[in-house]
């Protein structure tokens, strides 16, 4: 008798947000090693927004929704267990983007890729030097360019993604970064513990006015992680020849409500460059970016908060309170 482990499914097909009571923690037998490839002893896996979207179906690219009785998609981070390729022995850390709830994962040697961990706690490779970093840098650095002298605004800046863009902009020397989160406790870490030169909170009163006044000479790059309504209002700070990088519309991906229209008029006026960015296009390029980013991680110049639970009995939870926007940080399961 196989030894068992825990995987996490839906139970039933979604057709809304899904919520925590939609998981149920099944027991499995353990994998076998699958020729050419290994089994991954998980520690850590990344809850992202985009699985929220996947689950339903509703995925760019991924247009399926999830099989039941598969594991809930998730990055993960951990070490080889078995493996039957001599490119990963026993022991090694890897990061794989086909973890998956569940405890092991057996994969083929060309979804994993060893990690460094010296001097870093592993799951730094789920958030700053994972898919959100890379995303980061991605839309930062490649598709806007940020330079010297720039201002950048960036929403969802209390997020992975957001949190660490505007710390890659810091390091291209942009002349002021500010962010725009949901509530005084995540403006307090983008600006006390990202520096992010302000922060605006959309909940408070007349937030419009303040973001008006920490831009008072408007804008050169704006990331939008969060919804049409955010873009165009940071449209209308833009300078002339500003670039946004429409990386997210995590504010919609729920709703059945048509998202608003993007005025032309106004990119006309602005002479503006409007650039979408899918992350998988970035995937060969993740030891260049690991090499720009690493440095920083370890000089402690690259940081982003950390929403967690240990174990799968509180998984489910903060799955729910991710997808409803109310983390801070990078969210992820430490088994
Ligand atoms: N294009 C790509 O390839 C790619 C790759 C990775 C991630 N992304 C996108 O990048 C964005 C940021 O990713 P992340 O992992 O760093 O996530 P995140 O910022 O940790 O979470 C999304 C944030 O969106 C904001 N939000 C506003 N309204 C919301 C609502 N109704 N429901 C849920 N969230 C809401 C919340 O921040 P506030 O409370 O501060 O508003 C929430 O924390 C997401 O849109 C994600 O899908 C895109």
């Amino acid at each position: 008798m196989k030894s068992p482990m825990q995987q996490g499914v839906i139970k039933s097909a979604l057709q809304r947000r899904p919520a925590a009571s939609d998981i149920a923690i099944i027991e499995m037998p353990r994998p076998d090693c699958p020729e050419g490839g290994v089994v991954v002893k998980l520690s850590a896996l990344s809850l992202d927004p985009y699985v929220g979207t996947r689950l339903r179906g509703k995925h760019m690219g991924e247009p399926a929704p999830v099989p039941m009785r598969d594991a809930i998609p998730a990055h993960g981070v951990g070490q080889i267990s078995a493996s039957r390729i001599s490119a990963f022995r026993e022991g090694d850390w890897v990061h794989t983007t086909e973890a998956g709830w569940r405890d092991y994962a057996a994969l083929p040697a060309e979804s994993v890729r060893k990690i460094d961990v010296a001097g870093m706690d592993p799951a730094v490779h789920l958030g700053i030097l994972g898919m959100p970093g890379l995303t980061a840098w991605a839309a930062i650095a490649k598709r806007a360019q940020v330079r010297a002298g720039n201002i950048v605004l960036i929403d969802a800046a209390a997020g992975a993604v957001g949190g660490t863009a505007g710390q890659i902009a810091r390091a291209l020397d942009a002349a002021r970064i500010v962010g725009i989160a949901g509530g005084e406790r995540k403006c307090r870490v983008v600006t006390d513990v990202y520096r992010f030169d302000a922060c605006i909170d959309y909940t408070g009163e007349g937030w419009r006015d303040s973001l008006a006044a920490a831009l008072p000479q408007g804008l050169d790059v704006h990331l939008e992680n969060v919804s049409v309504d955010l873009l165009v209002l940071a449209l209308s700070h833009m300078r002339p020849y500003g670039r946004a990088v429409l990386c997210g519309l995590a504010g919609q991906y729920h709703t059945d409500m048509p998202a608003a229209g993007i005025p032309a008029g106004l990119i006309i006026g602005k002479r503006a460059s409007l650039m979408g960015l899918v992350i998988y296009d970035f995937y060969d390029r993740w030891a260049e970016f690991t090499e720009f980013a690493a440095p920083l991680v370890r000089s402690g110049d690259l940081v982003i908060a950390e929403d967690s639970v240990t174990g799968w009995a509180d998984a489910p939870a903060l799955f729910e309170r991710m997808l409803a926007g109310q983390h801070i940080g990078k969210a992820m399961v430490r088994l």
